[in-house]
């Protein structure tokens, strides 16, 4: 597939991520934004790279999923980094999930014992030793489970890499330009329109974010279930650089709403976030911003003197089960890329190691086999079956 025509719909970290690593094996590669590329939910996350403190019971091949991203993480900043002389932020002191309240202990509990059963890399501690960890936190904190696989990187400094890089390696990269549309012919998609007209294609990657329902052309049992989820976050500055290492997050049985804090290295303390089934509205509340700042208080009371430097709220890219959609569609040369809900940055190099490859080879590999487009219809089916 080399010499073939390949366009990208999203500049996200998906779309660069993905473009970067077309382009880098030689391919003919064009990304268009309707906006600014990598300031969509790539711009708004807090850049946790958290399979364990996420892992949900009943999402095992997410899990799977995330894992093996995770894996590839410190050898794609190595390259990323290596290929842009831009540093991304990635760091690997760890997280702690902590509880305050008895109940919110309980609870903590049960997150443990199913990580543990799942043979997560998890250790319980007492409210003291999280201390000895993290001095900052709260004398009320009871327990703590410690993620020391879980890490982070800076989600904004690797979306303006993954640009560097792609446009680097002659990578076409179109920002405020629109695709309204998709065009399938007998089967098969050949391009988009924008408001420059047709632009044609061998290939097509929907990477649309949040958006990727919104555009036009698609069959409508084609149209991937995703919807935005609303997020509002905020940034604190810490004194003298740095009041935390590890990335901090709460459970809470009760009151406030969980949050977490994630201390970045050039001194911004990162807090968030709600999760919002609001639509598109991105509005920053008062109640948002004060549920924030009151469960971040909590956790770690010392940062109730320190400036508020940043707000804002992004939209999560939710599918209908909350994993992502990966690879063919029933459009012959249609590929989606899309749906990474709270994971997208976590996701980010599995997704562009595998939807490259899958491009290039035309085989979809067993690691993106289980996030097809029809497991959507295949539950319908289930459903209609035991009606
Ligand atoms: P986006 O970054 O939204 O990019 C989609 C792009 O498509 C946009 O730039 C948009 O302009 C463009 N577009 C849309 N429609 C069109 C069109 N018609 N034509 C052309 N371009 C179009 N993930 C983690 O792993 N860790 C976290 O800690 C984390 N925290 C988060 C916190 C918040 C508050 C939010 C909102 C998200 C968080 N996420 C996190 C999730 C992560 O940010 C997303 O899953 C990821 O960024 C999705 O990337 P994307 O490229 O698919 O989408
Ligand atoms: N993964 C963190 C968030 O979505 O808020």
């Amino acid at each position: 597939m080399q010499n073939e025509k390949v366009l990208i719909i999203g500049g996200g970290v998906i779309g660069l991520g993905i473009g970067w690593q077309l382009a880098k094996a030689g391919a003919d590669v064009t990304i268009y934004d309707r906006g600014q590329a990598g300031r969509g939910a790539s711009w708004a996350a807090a850049g946790m790279l958290g399979p364990i403190a996420e892992a949900h019971i009943d999402e095992l091949d997410l899990l799977k999923l995330s894992n093996q991203s995770l894996e590839r993480y410190p050898e794609w900043v190595d390259e990323l980094e290596a290929e842009t002389e831009m540093p991304i932020g990635y760091r690997a002191e760890g997280t702690l999930i902590i509880g305050i309240e008895p109940d919110d202990a309980i609870q903590l509990r049960h997150a443990y014992d199913l990580q543990q059963n799942l043979g997560l890399n998890v250790e319980w501690l007492s409210g003291e030793e999280a201390r000895e960890i993290e001095g900052a936190l709260s004398p009320y904190v009871t327990a703590a489970v410690r993620c020391e696989t879980d890490h982070q990187v800076d989600n904004r400094l690797m979306a303006q890499a993954l640009q560097h890089a792609y446009q680097r390696r002659g990578g076409v990269l179109h920002q405020n330009s629109t695709v309204e549309k998709i065009v399938i012919e007998n089967g098969s998609a050949t391009g988009v329109q924008t408001e420059d007209g047709f632009q044609g294609a061998d290939v097509c990657i929907l990477a649309a974010g949040c958006w990727s329902g919104q555009i036009s052309g698609l069959p409508e049992t084609l149209i991937p279930p995703v919807r935005p989820v609303k997020g509002q976050m905020l940034a604190l500055r810490m004194r003298g650089g740095t009041i935390l290492k590890n990335v901090i997050r709460t459970v809470k049985a009760r009151y406030p709403m969980p949050v977490y804090l994630v201390p970045r290295s050039d001194g911004r303390l990162i807090v968030g976030a709600t999760t919002e089934e609001l639509g598109f509205d991105t509005d920053l509340t008062v109640g948002g911003v004060y549920e924030l700042l009151h469960g971040a208080c909590e956790a770690v009371p010392g940062i109730y003197e320190l400036p508020l430097i940043e707000t804002w709220t992004g939209l999560r890219p939710g599918s209908s089960d909350n994993a992502p959609i990966l690879g063919k569609t029933p459009v012959n040369n249609l590929i989606y890329a899309t749906g990474h809900y709270r994971n997208g940055i976590l996701l980010t190099p599995i997704t562009a190691y595998e939807i490259s490859k899958l491009i290039l080879t035309g085989e979809t590999s067993e690691t993106i086999a289980p996030f097809n487009l029809d497991r959507f219809s295949k539950a319908s089916d289930l459903h209609t079956a035991d009606a």
